[in-house]
């Protein structure tokens, strides 16, 4: 079974082979109406489960719109609404919605749920977000890096904040892409070691810089996220900003970076917090490119896990 449950999962030449396919199929559907078919409709007759434990705009919205794109007919699901994980056991959920389904994508917050679904599943599982990691947000970005600058490969990534799930896969993307990556954020928000030294195995400079300003020197790509996951709880918002108030992407820290450097945030943002405004709508960004990403490599991803 095909499954996409992470960047460090999934073998580079195929990681490679979806970022190409994604551009390839967004430029073959370049100015049509987005809810015109494609050409091609590899997901025809095919039924997809989109799973959601957390709220969501982009993953929702990306997901169904891919799957109908490619022909196949989507099902949205509230965890809330299913018996998954407290009426009956993930497992028994998994074996279930195969019955019924051609691929399931699911949202959750444990990682161990997203894991015991892929074991049980009969048919391919996308990782759509956990507390972990977001590896579709991280193909996306990568393909939007590349369709604005060429390969990653050799450029210097830089994120500033929390060390969260988004910054989890930039991790598993350095190792698997060949980028250098830079860490800057207060102690106490530093990514799990296991990510960085998986990076380093794999030969990519992967480097801690306390000071946001000394840390951008030289970015060919800022990159942030909110303060506050959807798994923090909303006591830590204070702490959070009084930790990483001197982390906010502005003017004067993206200007220590290249003079043709990108910015980025997977969205949704809290403006002025993480980045300023002037930033997130300034020459720099491509936040909205990203945004559209998810849907071309998201049926990049669709087609190599079927096979289709
Ligand atoms: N970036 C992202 O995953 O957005 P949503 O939470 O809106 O899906
Ligand atoms: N780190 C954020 C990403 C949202 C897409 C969260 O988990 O809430």
């Amino acid at each position: 079974m095909t499954h996409f449950l992470d960047i460090n999962k999934t073998d580079a030449p195929a990681l490679r082979h979806m970022i190409d396919h994604a551009i390839s199929m967004k430029n073959a559907r370049a100015d049509r109406p987005k809810g015109q078919p494609d050409d091609e409709q590899p997901l025809a007759g095919q039924m997809v489960a989109l799973i959601f434990e957390k709220p969501s705009t982009r993953t929702r919205v990306s997901f169904d719109v891919g799957v109908r794109q490619m022909g196949g007919q989507t099902m949205v699901l509230s965890g809330a609404d299913m018996q998954l994980g407290h009426g009956e056991t993930i497992a028994d959920t998994a074996r279930v919605l195969s019955r019924y389904v051609d691929m399931i994508m699911i949202r959750t917050f444990e990682e161990q749920t997203l894991l015991e679904m892929a074991e049980h599943a009969s048919v391919p599982v996308i990782n759509g977000l956990t507390n972990r990691t977001h590896p579709c947000q991280i193909m996306a970005d990568i393909m939007t890096f590349e369709e604005h600058r060429g390969p990653i490969a050799g450029k210097k990534v830089v994120w500033s904040g929390d060390g969260n799930n988004v910054f989890a896969s930039f991790a598993h993307a350095a190792g698997q892409f060949g980028f250098d990556l830079t860490f800057t954020g207060p102690q106490p928000l530093d990514p799990e070691p296991g990510f960085l030294d998986e990076a380093r195995a794999k030969g990519a400079n992967v480097e801690i810089v306390r000071d946001p300003h000394k840390a951008v020197k030289g970015a060919d790509l800022v990159v942030t996220d909110t303060w506050v996951s959807m798994h923090d709880p909303v006591s830590a918002r204070e702490r959070r900003h009084n930790q990483l108030r001197g982390y906010q992407v502005n003017a004067e820290l993206m200007a220590k970076a290249k003079p043709d450097a990108l910015f980025m945030h997977c969205l949704p943002a809290h403006r002025d917090d993480e980045a300023t405004s002037e930033i997130m709508d300034g020459p720099h960004s491509v936040i909205f490119d990203e945004a559209e990403n998810r849907l071309h490599a998201q049926k990049a991803i669709m087609r190599w896990c079927l096979g289709v």
